[in-house]
């Protein structure tokens, strides 16, 4: 059986890298039923250093077997050029099935090739919808879930999603979480040995990502948001790994004297928002786990924090995580300047959300994918 694992943005890798752990100690276990084979295709959606190959490193991910190289351009120019370059690998490697994850445009369009040339899909992380299409992610999941065959789930809401738009109910697995399997793998590691925050390890701090085009792209709201931001950095200090697309949008802003930039001035100084650049996976897992709380308009952040017990921010309207709201320690608070100020203040003065770990959250979400495509495949060929 041949598997074709598609990665190629950030939030991709860490869904991915328990999926290989589960294949190569499958075949490297030596008494495998099936003769099982897979290679890794790494679109380069994302290409800088520490968006992508600091990744590899923290995740022991082996270095892709095929680099498409599309890099940055419009929806429609990166998602063409990934489904040119995957119909060739396809064509050349003639696989048994197709490995997708997440909801970025190299999801959308590697599901679409396969599924074009017959060739099976498996989707890890479907089912979910924050039901605005004004996100391109949410474009991304409905179309790569419509064409899968099998659709991995983190949670029962995401099966009920799917079944509503029609999906059969025997293509449906809840099996957990693999972002999870990563963040459990990883946690104690990076608490405690990754010592460059170490000074920062007695003080209190919220940690920020933002970099939805939402959010980021229009003065307005990124400066609306920023107020509030810059308020609750006079109580606590702020650490903030921008995003390439957000760093050069506070150029174009003309908004660099917004922030401090030297982060190991904090213990003296305190106040204000850090600006530094985006962090490794255990670099930036260290910094959370030891977070006050996080203002974020990320998707998978929600469900890390969820796990490590941290108050989440969520700098959105909606979200396509609903159960971090539900059993979790996500709280919407939009780019109302009030609410983010009035929630940070909450937790600040130790009102804080707890919430529980979501079923099946446990680390054995890959171990679960992995049975599950191998009997399938088993009993296809007998
Ligand atoms: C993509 C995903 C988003 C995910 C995010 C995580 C889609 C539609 N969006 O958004 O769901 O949350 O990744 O980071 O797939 N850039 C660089 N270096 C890089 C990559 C990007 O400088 O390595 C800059 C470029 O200016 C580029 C911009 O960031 O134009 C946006 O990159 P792109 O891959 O189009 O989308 P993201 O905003 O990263």
């Amino acid at each position: 059986m041949k598997i074709l694992c598609v990665i190629g943005a950030r939030p991709n890798y860490m869904k991915m890298a328990p999926i290989i752990d589960q294949m190569d100690k499958y075949i490297s276990g030596g008494l495998s039923k099936i003769d099982l084979d897979y290679l890794l295709v790494h679109t380069g959606q994302h290409y800088d250093k520490n968006m992508s190959d600091s990744f590899f490193e923290d995740l022991q991910i082996p270095s892709p077997d095929i680099y498409l190289g599309v890099g940055s351009g419009s929806h429609a120019e990166q998602t063409a050029k990934i489904m040119t370059g995957f119909e060739k690998v396809c064509l050349q490697e003639h696989p048994d099935l197709v490995f997708v994850v997440g909801d970025v445009n190299s999801t959308l369009a590697c599901s679409l090739v396969a599924a074009k040339l017959l060739i099976p899909v498996a989707h890890v992380e479907a089912g979910l919808r924050s039901f605005d299409r004004t996100m391109p992610e949410e474009i991304n999941r409905i179309v790569a879930d419509s064409l899968s065959d099998y659709l991995f789930t983190t949670c029962r809401d995401a099966d009920e999603n799917l079944k509503k738009e029609g999906i059969t109910g025997s293509k449906i697995f809840f099996v957990g979480n693999v972002m999870i399997d990563s963040l459990l793998k990883y946690k104690e590691f990076a608490k405690t040995k990754i010592k460059k925050f170490d000074s920062l390890k007695t003080i209190d701090y919220a940690l920020l990502t933002l970099h939805r085009p939402s959010n980021v792209d229009q003065k307005k709201t990124f400066q609306n948001i920023f107020e509030a931001l810059i308020t609750i950095s006079k109580k606590t200090p702020i650490i903030f790994p921008a995003h390439p697309r957000t760093r050069k949008m506070i150029s174009e802003f003309g908004l660099n004297d917004l922030f401090q930039k030297n982060l190991f001035s904090i213990p003296s100084q305190k106040k204000g928002i850090y600006l530094i650049p985006p962090m490794s996976y255990l670099e930036f897992l260290s910094l959370m786990s030891n977070a006050q709380f996080v203002l974020t308009d990320s998707g998978g952040i929600q469900e890390e924090t969820t796990v490590l017990g941290i108050p989440c921010l969520t700098l959105r309207e909606n979200t396509e995580r609903p159960i971090t709201l539900k059993e979790g320690t996500n709280t919407l608070v939009g780019t109302d300047k009030n609410k983010i100020k009035q929630e940070a203040f909450d937790i600040i003065e130790g009102k804080k959300k707890h919430g529980n770990i979501p079923e099946l959250w446990d680390g054995k979400a890959s171990q679960r994918i992995l049975t599950i495509i191998l009997n399938k495949f088993s009993e296809k060929k007998s």
